[in-house]
Parts: structure tokens; sequence; C-alpha cells
């Protein structure tokens, strides 16, 4: 059964270690990330962003496929099913549907409209059990078609928003979605030290994992960070093992263009990304 992801992150962030939101694309992007965190006995985040939702056939379709794999492949890790970066209509969409979490980015309104709109969301996600996320300060790099170098939150505006009873929240420290540009000056830690200090024991989430040096990523958690979002990286690895498949003509040696066969080796390196990501951020064993 699907749950919300508080628990999960409070104790993440009292443990002092870090849960995984990774990406869902398709069918073979969750079954290995749901295996992979059941032979690591981690808890796990699945993210789902408007767009995905839109390309797997709906919200509904999401929520009966996961549902369907906890059951048939005997998930018993604590699984969030998690609305990444929705828009005001999305959040509802995905309360209706069945998600167990939804994240609301309401970061390119003015402050005072972020608030608004957040408040009345965690009201309505609380209301059926699920946990809400919220961002402030936009995370660069390119979303909607924008690449944008990743703005520091104000620590006043994250403790205005942390005040309205979300579960974690996002917030921007110079971190971006995709890859870092070569001349990326890295985390501030001093922006979330400071938001940490006025946000207390609420979890923060770091935005844009891919790419993240492994010391950068320990220090972020040892300031307070508890979820780490995940997706171009598997997208890499997912690409790279299918581009080696195919240009070693396996596709053409017997029923090597079976989809079965076609995807097993990109499946296989989401898993060995995901492996690596819940070693790195600490979730292995604490499911
Ligand atoms: P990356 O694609 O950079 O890993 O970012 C993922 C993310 O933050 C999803 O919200």
């Amino acid at each position: 059964m699907l749950v919300s992801a508080k628990e999960m992150l409070d104790k993440a962030k009292a443990g002092h270690y870090a849960v995984g939101q990774f990406n869902i694309n398709n069918l073979e992007w969750t079954k290995a990330i749901l295996q992979t965190a059941q032979e690591l006995n981690s808890p796990v985040i699945l993210g789902v962003s408007e767009g995905a939702g839109k390309y797997m056939a709906g919200y509904k379709t999401v929520v009966g496929m996961v549902n369907g794999m906890l059951e048939e492949l005997n998930i018993t890790v604590p699984v969030a099913l998690h609305l990444d970066h929705g828009g005001y209509d999305a959040c509802y969409k995905c309360i209706e549907a069945g998600f167990s979490s939804i994240m609301f980015d309401g970061s390119h309104y003015p402050i005072e409209e972020n608030v608004a709109k957040t408040k009345e969301l965690v009201a309505a996600a609380h209301a059926k059990g699920l946990s809400i996320e919220a961002e402030v300060g936009a995370i660069g790099g390119e979303e909607d078609g924008v690449i944008g170098m990743g703005e520091c939150a104000d620590p006043k505006e994250c403790k205005m928003v942390a005040d309205l009873g979300v579960d974690f929240l996002a917030a921007g420290i110079g971190n971006i979605h995709g890859k870092y540009p070569a001349n990326w000056k890295g985390l501030s830690f001093e922006t979330l030290d400071a938001i940490q200090q006025l946000t207390g024991d609420l979890p923060l989430v770091l935005h844009g994992g891919t790419g993240i040096p492994a010391d950068m990523i320990k220090k972020a958690i040892s300031l307070g960070v508890s979820k780490i979002n995940v997706n171009t990286e598997c997208q890499l690895a997912f690409a790279a093992a299918t581009r080696k498949y195919i240009e070693e003509g396996k596709d053409q040696e017997g029923k090597g263009y079976d989809p079965r066969k076609l995807l097993a080796p990109g499946t296989q390196a989401i898993k060995d990304t995901v492996k690596e990501k819940m070693e790195m951020f600490g979730s292995v064993g604490k499911a």
C-alpha cells in the first residue's frame, strides 16, 4: 500500500540520511526502482512530473500501475507516489487519483500568492492523508524550456512557507535540474544552513540530484536535507545502455528485437543507478 512521505522523511531527518525520489517514465522505470528499493530494504519516493503523468496516460493509470506492482511484486518497503513540481490543478487531480504525496510548486508566483495557494493545498492534501512539499526560490536548469542558473531562496520566505504546515520543503540553494554546467559554483551551504536554522526539524528537499558529487550530498544531508530528487541520471544511464545494445547489433541477433530483451540493459542500468544513489544517501536498510 502506498504511504505518505511524511513519516519516512521525518525518520530520515532524525537519522541523518536522505530518501531518494526517483522520477518514473514508464513501466520499466517503475519496476526497476521498486525492485531495487525492496532488495536494499530502503524507503523510496516515486516522482511523477505533470509531463510524465500525461505520457503515461494520466494519473489514474500511474496509480493503477504502481498499486498493481506493489501487490504483484510483494513490495513491503515504504513507497510514496509523489507529484513532482505540480501546478495548482495537477495537485487536485493527483489527490483525487490516489497519489499519496504531492508537490505544489508555486515558486514562480510572488511570495504572497505562493503562500495563499500552498496554504489551501496543505489543507486539501492533509484532509485526504497525503503529504505535501512546497518550493521557495526557483530551482534552475532546463525546466519548461527555460534554462536558469539556480536561485538561492530567501530563508525568511522559507520560514513563512514552512509555517503553513507543509511536510517538507524544497528550497533553491544553487541547485539545478539536468546536467551541471562546467562553470557551476556548487551548492550554497550558507543558504542551506540559514534555512535550516529557521525551519528546524522540517525535512528539506534537494532537487537536481543528478551529478552532485558525493561530498556535497553528504554535507547537504548534514545540514538538514532528507529527500533528494534524481531524474536525469537514470535517463542518461538508460539511454547509454540501450545505445550500447543496439550499436553492438544485439537487436539483430535472434529475437533481440523483443522489447523485453531490448529494454533489459537500460532497465538494469536504472537499477544500478538507483542502488548507487541509495547507498550514497544512506537509506539502505532503513525501511
Ligand atoms: P535531475 O533531473 O537533475 O536529477 O533533477 C530531478 C528533480 O529535481 C526532479 O524534481
